[in-house]
């Protein structure tokens, strides 16, 4: 008889990256699901099956939900269209033997219902299927890659429109841990967790702890959102996914990603990594 697997979509992404070797290390069979099959190959060892799974072409769905009893769902970064995308897939998952589905949302996703990230919660939840819900905070990876690094880079200068407001960064790797252990046991079934870092820093204070290391200054400078607005456009966001990464900073001034949560804590029995370590083993990032 074929094996029980868990199906990781979104493979090759920044949790997907970390949560495939973890799921192996806990001793079960894993598929990787990936846009990209051949990337997933060079990335994973030869036990992950690695299946093509783009949510946009129905014809990939069967052969990535094949055997698969529990499914971590990623969906595609900051979409105004992640309802649209993924609830067909979902849908499809929950009518197959799928028994459990990992979500990763947001933080404060629930705060505002019209975020498409909030109406894939709720079609979750209205499943008979079991679920869990993971809404990380900010990645602290965000610091280097993507527009953040670009700019720590190229300027020596981290520009966004955060204004002095705080966000308890949270590092992927205790996201990725805490996805493992909720699909392989059934300790977090029916569980919606808010995961964050052990502090709440300013971009200033980050911005000093990345300077530390990279033994040379690197400052943060307030914009405003019209200046952001042409920093996202440059590294190729649209102008829907740039209103979402909007609103995230906004919520970042107000206040909204201060909180410190200690899920993460709870289910991991030890304390989330701070920025400052992660900071530290990460020296060449920032040369
Ligand atoms: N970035 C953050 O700081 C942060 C913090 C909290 C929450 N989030 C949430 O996490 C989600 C993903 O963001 P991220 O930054 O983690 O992105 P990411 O690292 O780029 O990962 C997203 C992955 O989704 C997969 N994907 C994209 N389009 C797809 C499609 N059409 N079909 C199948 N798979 C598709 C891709 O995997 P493959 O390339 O392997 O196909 C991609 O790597 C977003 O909803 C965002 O709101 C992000």
């Amino acid at each position: 008889m074929a094996t029980e697997k868990i199906l990781v979509t979104g493979a090759t992404g920044k949790i997907g990256r970390e949560l495939v070797p973890r799921l192996l290390e806990a001793g079960v069979e894993v598929k990787a699901g990936t846009r990209n099959p051949e990337t997933g190959r060079s990335l994973f060892p030869p036990e992950v099956e690695v299946v093509e799974l783009n949510y946009n072409r129905t014809e990939t769905y069967d052969d990535a939900l094949m055997w698969a009893e529990r499914v971590f769902l990623m969906p595609p970064p900051f979409s105004p269209d992640a309802y649209n995308t993924i609830s067909p897939f979902l849908d499809w998952a929950v009518s197959t033997r799928v028994e459990h589905v990992v979500l990763l949302s947001g933080m404060a996703v629930p705060e505002i219902e019209e975020l498409a990230l909030r109406r894939l919660e709720r079609h979750l939840e209205a499943q008979d299927t079991r679920h869990t819900i993971l809404r990380p905070n900010l990645y602290m990876q965000n610091f280097y890659s993507g527009f953040i690094a670009r700019q720590i880079g190229e300027e020596g200068l981290i520009r966004l429109p955060a204004g002095d407001g705080r966000a308890s960064l949270v590092d992927v790797r205790d996201v990725a841990a805490v996805a493992a252990r909720a699909l392989t046991s059934t300790d977090l079934f029916g569980r919606e967790l808010t995961l964050t870092g052990p502090e709440a820093l300013t971009i200033t204070e980050a911005a000093q702890m990345v300077s530390k290391v990279a033994g040379r200054e690197i400052r943060y400078e307030p914009i405003d959102d019209a200046e952001f607005e042409a920093v996202l456009a440059d590294s190729g966001w649209n102008d829907s996914e740039v209103e979402i990464i909007l609103g995230l900073f906004s919520s970042i001034r107000e206040g909204g990603r201060a909180p410190v949560v200690a899920d993460i804590e709870t289910v991991l029995g030890r304390a989330p990594r701070s920025f400052e370590d992660f900071a530290a083993e990460n020296p060449s990032a920032w040369h």
